[in-house]
């Protein structure tokens, strides 16, 4: 039985007095959905902040990006040994960080490693660009993505991760895959990689999200494929309607 799991990807947004006065608003509301795990991604300036806004609540927190070593000359960057103290999650080789800031399979799979090694959750995110996907490449970029990513990863490690498939022509467009489609996706692609690699166990027990323009009038249908556990939400994530989002998925999958 795998527990769904929603997450609020803010990307950059939301100041720090922001982020303070939207957590207190919807809060309350997302504490009080039961059954699913629901983590906000706020960015690195409001951890602190908002892991004391979060402290009486089962509401997890979060970062949106790491460095895989634990100390060191990298100017700019955070290690997991810092966000160990503030949060419980991260999110790991968003389309964005590959597509704006140069990161790979392999620097992706070092970062799983370092979040593991440090008992920090990683949701790692795979996905094709929209080209790839014209041309039906989509199951061999998304099954080299999650080998790559995998790599050197023990089957009880795997077990631990949460996968987000975010097909990138879908993210920030309005423009969501389909259900059908993503599962499809997320069974075969996603699981069925696993599943050689490991086994089938392993592939069972992986949590999958769906992430990609996912709103509060669409996540229904994705939580009733039974290969999504759940979805990862940029621009949804922003407004107190993410509450409506992570309860309407919590009834979809009856928990
Ligand atoms: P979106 O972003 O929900 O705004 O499409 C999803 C993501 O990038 O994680």
């Amino acid at each position: 039985m795998r527990r769904p799991v929603l997450a609020g990807n803010w990307k950059m947004n939301m100041t720090n007095s922001d982020a303070v006065d939207f957590v207190r608003a919807i809060r309350r509301g997302l504490n009080d959905v039961k059954g699913v795990e629901r983590v906000l991604c706020p960015p690195f300036t409001a951890l602190a902040t908002i892991k004391e806004l979060l402290s009486a609540t089962e509401i997890g927190l979060g970062a949106q990006n790491m460095h895989w070593e634990e100390k060191g000359a990298y100017t700019g960057e955070i290690a997991p040994t810092m966000l160990k103290e503030l949060c419980q999650y991260v999110i790991l080789g968003h389309s964005e960080r590959r597509a704006y800031f140069g990161e790979t399979d392999e620097m992706v799979n070092r970062k799983i490693k370092a979040a593991l090694a440090h008992a920090l959750v990683p949701i790692v995110c795979v996905g094709e660009t929209e080209a790839e996907y014209d041309a039906g490449e989509t199951e061999q970029v998304v099954s080299g993505q999650v080998q790559g990513c995998l790599a050197g990863l023990a089957a009880g490690q795997v077990t631990g991760l949460i996968i987000a498939y975010e097909p990138i022509w879908a993210i920030g467009t309005g423009k969501a895959a389909t259900p059908g489609a993503a599962g499809a996706v997320i069974g075969l692609t996603i699981r069925g990689t696993i599943a050689r690699l490991y086994d089938e166990a392993t592939a069972q027990a992986v949590r999958v999200q769906y992430g990609g323009s996912a709103k509060s009038d669409n996540i229904a249908e994705f939580m009733a494929h039974p290969d999504i556990d759940g979805a990862l939400v940029g621009g949804a994530s922003l407004k107190p309607d993410f509450v409506d989002l992570v309860r309407i998925a919590a009834e979809t999958k009856g928990v």
